[in-house]
């Protein structure tokens, strides 16, 4: 971390921007240089933190903090948090907010007993927990889950990856 109070990164990459990220730490940056707080304040862009559906995320460095879903309306709340002020909780993404806990549990139930599988299995275990295609895509794009292509698509397999099982302490 730069010598500040606090380090701000907004993540801008894809997903993130297509929802709004720019904005948000334009706006972010410009709010912070208005309330002369810039000195004590840093505003980064950055890219990927792999929780590219929930975004656009902001993290709060040294408080170890996840924003998830955020818009430039949320700004004044954040930037009472910066000052000091309270966690805006409803904004919080923690371990145990429920899509870490869908994640988790998603994972838990496609690693056993073996983090392979047949894709259309993977798949449909997929969308008994509420998660669809583009979101398996994501995953797989993120590192959390490999696709084997086979010779036919009966056997194709998908698996999670050691990415996956160590970020859920599978
Ligand atoms: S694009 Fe922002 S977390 Fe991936």
């Amino acid at each position: 971390m730069y010598w500040t109070n606090k380090h701000v990164l907004v993540c801008t990459a894809s997903h993130c921007a297509q929802k709004g990220a720019n904005a948000v730490v334009g706006r972010l940056r410009l709010d912070i240089v208005r309330a002369g707080l810039d000195t004590e304040i840093l505003v980064n862009n950055c890219g990927t933190i792999d929780l590219c559906d929930l975004g656009p995320n902001v993290v709060v460095y040294p408080d170890n903090i996840i924003y998830r879903g955020v818009t430039v309306k949320d700004l004044p709340e954040i930037i009472e948090h910066l000052k000091g002020g309270p966690v805006v909780e409803r904004l919080l993404l923690s371990k145990h907010s429920a899509e870490e806990e869908t994640r988790r549990h998603f994972y838990q139930a496609a690693a056993s007993p073996s983090p392979t599988r047949p894709a259309a299995d993977f798949i449909a275990l997929a969308a008994s927990h509420g998660l669809d295609d583009a979101w398996i895509s994501e995953q797989q794009r993120r590192g959390f889950v490999a696709r084997k292509p086979g010779t036919d698509p009966e056997s194709e397999t998908m698996t999670v990856t050691k990415k996956a099982i160590a970020r859920y302490g599978l």
